[in-house]
């Protein structure tokens, strides 16, 4: 899997994508993050990628050329399946669509800044546009980097453990059951018996009915919510 992303920022990210996790799966020639420099295709010799808004207005709008540009430099040098871009007004970023992300080969990601990009790039540029929740950030990079590392750690072999990704919080629909380890006892405060009665079953069981029930009870709108991001049961 290849990620290229194109932002104006590209220092923002490159420590992230250097050291996290994210570096052992390109050592591992398992998924690749490139950072690309929007203004290395701009046409301005202030290396501009703005302009004001047509009409008037606050804010500045990140021109439609240097991205076009840009994409089809890319393109040119391979295919890609999806160019998204990161928008607070885009789809919802959940499981479910990390899941169908991180089966594609080639993905360009495209961070706005400023007031956004010139609508023609959305029309006519992107597959997809994807929000990392409903708030507001100064930019998309913090909203590529969570996008990107909830894809590249479900690609096999990225994370330790092979059955660690299919396990996750969410994965089933479910939160995390709650996890212990040594000491048994702290200042009177014990882990629960079954975790160390040694027999698999009833851990198991316990576990499943844990995660159950607090998905009831802190996130209810989880529950029956799986799959490969059809967006069917999105809400
Ligand atoms: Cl993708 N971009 C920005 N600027 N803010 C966001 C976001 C994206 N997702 C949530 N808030």
């Amino acid at each position: 899997m290849r990620i290229d992303i194109i932002t104006v920022l590209p220092e923002l990210l490159t420590s992230w994508f250097g050291e996290s996790i994210l570096e052992r799966a390109r050592a591992k020639g398992l998924a690749e993050v490139h950072l690309h420099d929007l203004r290395q295709w701009s046409t301005n010799k202030h290396r501009r990628v703005d302009d004001y808004p047509f009409g008037g207005g606050a804010g500045m709008v990140m021109q439609v050329e240097p991205i076009h540009r840009a994409i089809e430099q890319l393109k040119a040098e391979r295919s890609y399946q999806e160019v998204i871009y990161m928008s607070p007004d885009g789809q919802l970023l959940d499981q479910p669509l990390a899941n169908q992300l991180s089966t594609v080969e080639n993905i360009i990601i495209l961070c706005g800044h400023y007031k956004g990009v010139d609508e023609r790039v959305r029309e006519h540029l992107i597959t997809r546009e994807v929000s990392i929740g409903d708030y507001v950030l100064t930019g998309g990079e913090l909203a590529a980097a969570v996008l990107s590392d909830s894809i590249i750690r479900l690609v096999p072999g990225v994370i330790g453990d092979e059955t660690s990704a299919l396990s996750d919080s969410f994965q089933d629909g479910l939160v995390a059951p709650p996890d212990y380890t040594r000491p048994a006892e702290y200042q009177g405060w014990k882990v629960p018996d079954v975790l160390l009665s040694g027999h698999q079953a009833n851990i198991d069981a316990w576990r499943h009915q844990q995660a159950v029930e607090r998905t009831h009870q802190r996130r209810p709108g989880l529950l029956g919510k799986t799959g490969t991001g059809s967006g069917e049961d999105r809400s």
